[in-house]
């Protein structure tokens, strides 16, 4: 269905926890979020049938988002109740990879389609830092699992972060010259812990083009501008919802691990859907819908949002 401002709303991002088993600096605070009782996050059953409705609204693709949603108990239960939703075009889930090794097979047998993997750096020691408890082995391995368990057409998300990871964007592209990945690099959105690091830290995707004028321009797809460097294998994406805001072009709704309906990453809006059953739970969703807020304002303030990222999904 369209939204009021004339949206087609047909992606659903649907965070399974809020728990992570890293601590990125920019995400979460050190000591994590509090753990909150079963009771408060939406049952492999809730997940179903809150997916069902809002495919019954018009949603033909889900993402699955966490905090890291490979930690959650169910989650195959869970792909594979939506799998079972016959309206549902594309399956999909967004992991910082680190347990992928183990679960990417299942997840491919359970009827995951598509995968993203989140990578801010290439360095084991920046790895441990940033995750604060990560180890860049185990998502390098995770990604290898995921190929060899027939994932194909994997993004590998990268969080631009000026003095972090700027030096590392021609490793990055690299990349894409013999795998066919697309690497995108992410804009750094000031919400949660890095709501006011310094200016320094936030860097325009127009640097990746500074530092890589070989880049050739090709279709955009979703939020990401795409470039390919000739001959590569795979493409180079720029989200940049801060320098190039996509809120027009917006296909999206969340839902939070604790069942909140969400319009927009960045508004404090939201609409519970706890509890709600069949003609109730899709008046709520096409509510939602209805009242998406027509953009961020980032550009402005940091964002709106009380939650951490790991409480929303990205
Ligand atoms: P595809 O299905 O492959 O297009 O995935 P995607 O880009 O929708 O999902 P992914 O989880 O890989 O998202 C990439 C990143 O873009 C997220 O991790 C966020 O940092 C950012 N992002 C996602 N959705 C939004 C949004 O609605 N607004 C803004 N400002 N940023 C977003
Ligand atoms: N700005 C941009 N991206 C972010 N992510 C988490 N927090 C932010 C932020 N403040 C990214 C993660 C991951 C995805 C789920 O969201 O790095 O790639
Ligand atoms: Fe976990 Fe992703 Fe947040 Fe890092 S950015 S702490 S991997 S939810």
């Amino acid at each position: 269905m369209r939204d009021s401002c004339g949206r087609a709303i047909d992606y659903l991002r649907l965070s399974v926890t809020d728990l992570c088993n890293y601590r990125c600096r920019y995400c979460m605070p050190a000591e994590g979020v509090p753990k909150r009782p079963h009771r408060d996050i939406l049952s492999v059953e809730e997940c179903v049938e809150i997916s069902a409705a809002a495919v019954r609204c018009g949603v033909k693709k889900i993402r699955l988002t966490g905090g890291e949603p490979l930690v959650r108990r169910g989650l195959l239960d869970i792909c594979r109740g939506l799998r079972a939703i016959p309206e549902l075009e594309e399956l999909c889930l967004t992991t910082n990879g680190s347990l992928l090794a183990e679960l990417a097979a299942p997840l491919r047998k359970a009827g995951t389609d598509r995968l993203n993997i989140s990578l801010d750096t290439l360095r084991p020691d920046r790895f441990a830092a940033m995750t604060r408890r990560g180890h860049l082995e185990d998502a390098l391995a995770g990604i290898r699992a995921a190929e060899n368990a027939g994932f194909r057409n994997l993004k590998l998300d990268t969080v631009l972060i000026g003095g972090f990871n700027d030096d590392e964007i021609g490793d990055f592209v690299k990349l894409t010259a013999d795998h066919p990945w697309e690497v995108r690099f992410i804009e750094l959105m000031p919400m949660g812990p890095c709501a006011h690091w310094e200016k320094s830290r936030f860097l325009p995707g127009e640097t990746v083009l500074e530092k890589i004028p070989g880049l050739q321009q090709i279709e955009s797809q979703g939020v990401a501008r795409r470039y390919r460097l000739p001959g590569a294998k795979g493409t180079v994406g720029l989200i940049s919802p801060l320098s190039h805001d996509f809120c027009g072009q917006c296909r999206r709704i969340r839902v939070t691990a604790d069942g909140k309906l969400k319009g927009c990453l960045h508004s404090r809006e939201e609409i519970s859907l706890r509890g709600l059953h069949g003609a109730e739970l899709e008046a709520a969703i096409r509510s939602g819908i209805l009242q998406k807020p027509q953009r961020h304002y980032l550009t402005d303030r940091p964002s709106d949002t009380p939650r951490t990222m790991n409480q929303i999904g990205g």
